[in-house]
């Protein structure tokens, strides 16, 4: 009775302003692996209760693509893509957070497929107010252990090739030998895009046994895991491979 009271007494300004909120995300991307579960926060500011309010994350620049629907109280499965159904939630953007309740209307989103890759739309409606912001969700894949390989070249020197695929993003490919010198100039370095997003890189090298005992080629991501190959170059006009690689053994071919 007296909520009732204060609700009838309460002008139409006030009444907005006190109902007024913004929506907010983290401003740098979120990154996954591929298959792996993910969390994409998005919250009130002030911490206002959403269980009353409507709720949707949605795939911009399509609202065709709805990732996850709440209303009346709880999540309107009807309205999910299909793309989403069964694999997207209302999640929790922190043990501090004190869920719909305390404004907290993240997403969770389960085995994250490449096709999530890019931004997500959050969007929270009350009956006088909305708002929504953007978070953007990177997927990443690590690839295979380089393979490398040695052929002579025809000036006697020795060609090293080194391949890997199944990357996702593009990830980089250094050069490095024995001797401490990182970022050796490749006589190319090729990446092709084959099996759905995924990314392939090859490259080779010229080199002399005298100039290297070892040479190793390594492919990372930016934001991570690495997978690095060595071939050892044990003496000039002979090449063999001995030493050990962190992910796989060389492959030496003549
Ligand atoms: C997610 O992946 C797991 C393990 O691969 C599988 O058991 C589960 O059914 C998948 N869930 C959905 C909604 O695709
Ligand atoms: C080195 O080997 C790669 C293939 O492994 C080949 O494409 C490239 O032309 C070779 N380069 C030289 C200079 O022999």
């Amino acid at each position: 009775m007296l909520l009732y009271v204060f609700l009838a007494a309460c002008v139409p300004v006030v009444c907005h302003a006190a109902e007024s909120f913004s929506v907010l995300v983290p401003h740098d991307p979120i990154s996954v692996r591929l298959g792996s579960a993910v969390t994409l926060p998005c919250w009130l500011s002030p911490p206002l209760s959403a269980e009353p309010m409507e709720i949707r994350w949605h795939r911009p620049p399509s609202f065709e693509i709805t990732v996850l629907h709440y209303r009346d109280g709880q999540l309107q499965e009807s309205s999910q893509h299909l793309r989403y159904r069964g694999r997207a939630f209302l999640g929790s953007r922190g043990p501090e957070a004190g869920g719909l309740k305390e404004g907290d209307v993240s997403l969770r989103l389960e085995n994250v497929t490449l096709e999530d890759e890019g931004e997500f739309q959050c969007y929270v409606s009350s009956d006088r107010h909305y708002e929504g912001a953007h978070v953007v969700l990177s997927v990443t894949e690590t690839g295979t252990p380089p393979v490398l390989s040695a052929r002579q070249a025809d000036d006697g020197r020795m060609n090293v090739s080194c391949a890997s695929s199944g990357w996702h993003p593009r990830p980089k490919l250094i050069w490095s030998d024995s001797q401490g010198r990182s970022g050796l100039s490749p006589g190319d370095l090729l990446y092709s895009h084959k099996e759905e997003g995924m990314v392939s890189v090859f490259s080779w090298i010229l080199t002399s046994p005298s100039d290297a005992g070892w040479l190793s080629c390594s492919v990372h991501l930016s934001e991570g895991e690495e997978r690095e190959g060595r071939v050892a170059l044990l003496s000039p006009g002979e090449w063999m491979q001995s030493l050990s690689t962190l992910n796989q053994p060389a492959q030496i071919l003549k």
